[in-house]
């Protein structure tokens, strides 16, 4: 109702490159998947709250036949709440702006995570075309002069002003999902200037902490001549004004009817340990995560590993599963990390695995956010070890999942989560001494510990829900819409 009322008749557009939505074909015909992406995550809710369309690439509805009839879709499906309008990529826009200039350049370039970025020409010509696509696409789904845009992420660093040029009047709000780095980090892409102007044409540009607009005004005030108002948090820029705020994403906290559907704590405990063949008395850990290299995958391993050595009282009681979705597999860069953590998962498994006992279980496939859930509340800890994460949804989503206010979270200082999830073990993930530590502490924690954690954890993501996030973000939307409104009057 808040966000109907902040935007009460005004025109809603998201863009992304991730689908909400993955149409299949399968046996039973055309199946309905949702993606893993943090983004989704917290933009479904929201679009499912204000109706309008959402704009992104076909990219995981693979078969193109399948989903044609899908190409300006209402969803939900069986609920319809807003459409889901697909641009189509050929294979070479696809390799160059996203597989190349956004997955090999920017994502590593913004993570700082020592994988060093790409930048071929060819990607960031492929780039700005694909940006100029959606950003054409939003002029053609506007039915007014001055829709309410929201750009999601880095695949579109260039669209808000190319939105800015065709309309206006246009209320623009960009909000990137990933870290943004310091000056001399970003400073080393070739393209920084037409990157910072492309983010300039947003009428606010969203960040998940302080740290990330702070980084952002640094760069643009290194490289561009803007005049910056640090106590305001703007930037001027050839005459336009753009609002630099932090809003923390979340999710969308679950209803009594949800939680009712999950079943007891017990039952979800028995499933998951029948399924993996777990001894009942077994302490379980799980991660899930993307299958990519910014989660610090190798780092928890390690930890899980120096852990067995330290303690030989846990060998044989203590199982850790990573749930790993497969993603921007073409990259050999993602290739290879996941031959790495395959190679290192057999090896502890090998040296302290017996027969009936295997420490690490990997589970490289897409989890649908039900059988997800249902492994958050089998466990005792949930390991979040990213070396470098805007915000990370999968910390909120276990602690959204314990109304049991059992188990134990273990998250990595580098997560924009760590600001706001104060309760949790907090690790530096590249110390696997200190991480190790924190598993044996997690382990061996009194319930009364865990309860008292976990229920202030709790009432933190309860009440910083995504909508929240949306609501926040939008009501500075509203006041600048109205600025405008009145100053294009005098
Ligand atoms: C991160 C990014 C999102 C992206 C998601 C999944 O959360 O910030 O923009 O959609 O990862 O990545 P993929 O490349 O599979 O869409």
């Amino acid at each position: 109702a808040l966000l109907h009322s902040q935007l009460s008749g005004d025109q809603v557009i998201v863009v992304s490159n991730r689908e909400p939505y993955i149409h299949e074909r399968s046996d039973d015909g055309v199946v309905v998947r949702r993606p893993a992406s943090g983004l989704v995550t917290a933009v479904e809710p929201v679009m499912r709250a204000c109706s309008g369309t959402w704009i992104a690439h076909g990219s995981g509805s693979g078969d193109r036949e399948v989903v044609d009839a899908h190409d300006r879709v209402a969803v939900p499906p069986g609920h319809d709440d807003y459409y889901l309008r697909r641009i189509w990529l050929s294979a070479e826009e696809e390799r160059g702006y996203y597989f190349g200039f956004a997955n090999e350049g920017l994502w590593p370039l913004c993570h700082v995570a020592h994988v060093r970025p790409v930048f071929r020409e060819s990607d960031w010509e492929a780039y700005k075309a694909v940006n100029q696509r959606f950003a054409d696409a939003v002029v053609a789904e506007a039915r007014s002069e001055d829709p309410v845009v929201l750009v999601q992420d880095y695949h579109f660093a260039l669209l808000p002003a190319m939105v800015r040029e065709k309309l206006p009047q246009a209320t623009i709000l960009t909000f990137w999902h990933i870290p943004w780095p310091n000056p001399e980090s970003f400073g080393i892409c070739p393209w920084r200037r037409e990157l910072l102007q492309g983010l300039l044409g947003s009428t606010i540009l969203g960040f998940h902490t302080r740290f990330h607009c702070r980084n952002f005004m640094e760069t643009v005030d290194r490289y561009l001549e803007a005049r910056i108002e640090q106590e305001h948090s703007t930037i001027s820029f050839q005459d336009k004004e753009t609002l630099v705020e932090s809003y923390p994403i979340s999710i969308e906290w679950p209803t009594p009817a949800t939680v009712a559907g999950w079943g007891p704590v017990v039952d979800c405990r028995q499933r998951v340990f029948a399924r993996l063949g777990l001894a009942e008395d077994t302490c379980l850990a799980v991660g899930v995560d993307r299958f990519d290299y910014t989660k610090g995958i190798l780092e928890r391993l390690n930890a899980v590993e120096r852990l067995l050595e330290k303690h030989p009282e846990w060998v044989g009681r203590f199982v850790f599963v990573q749930v790993a979705a497969p993603t921007r597999s073409s990259l050999e860069e993602y290739r290879s990390f996941q031959d790495r953590i395959e190679r290192l998962s057999a090896r502890i498994n090998e040296r302290f695995g017996r027969p009936g006992y295997q420490p690490v279980h990997l589970l490289a496939q897409h989890h649908e956010p039900e059988q997800v859930n249902e492994l958050f509340r089998a466990a005792n800890i949930c390991v979040v070890t990213s070396l470098h994460d805007g915000m990370n949804l999968v910390s909120k989503e276990f602690v959204a999942a314990r109304d049991d206010e059992q188990g134990v979270l273990l998250l990595s200082r580098f997560a924009g989560a760590a600001r706001e999830l104060t309760e949790a073990l907090i690790v530096n993930p590249y110390h696997v001494e200190e991480t190790a530590d924190a598993l044996y502490q997690a382990a061996t924690m009194p319930s009364a510990e865990q309860r008292e954690r976990m229920a202030s954890l709790r009432s933190t993501v309860h009440e910083f829900n995504v909508y929240r996030w949306a609501g926040h973000m939008l009501s500075d939307a509203a006041r600048w819409r109205l600025r405008a409104r009145v100053e294009a009057r005098v």
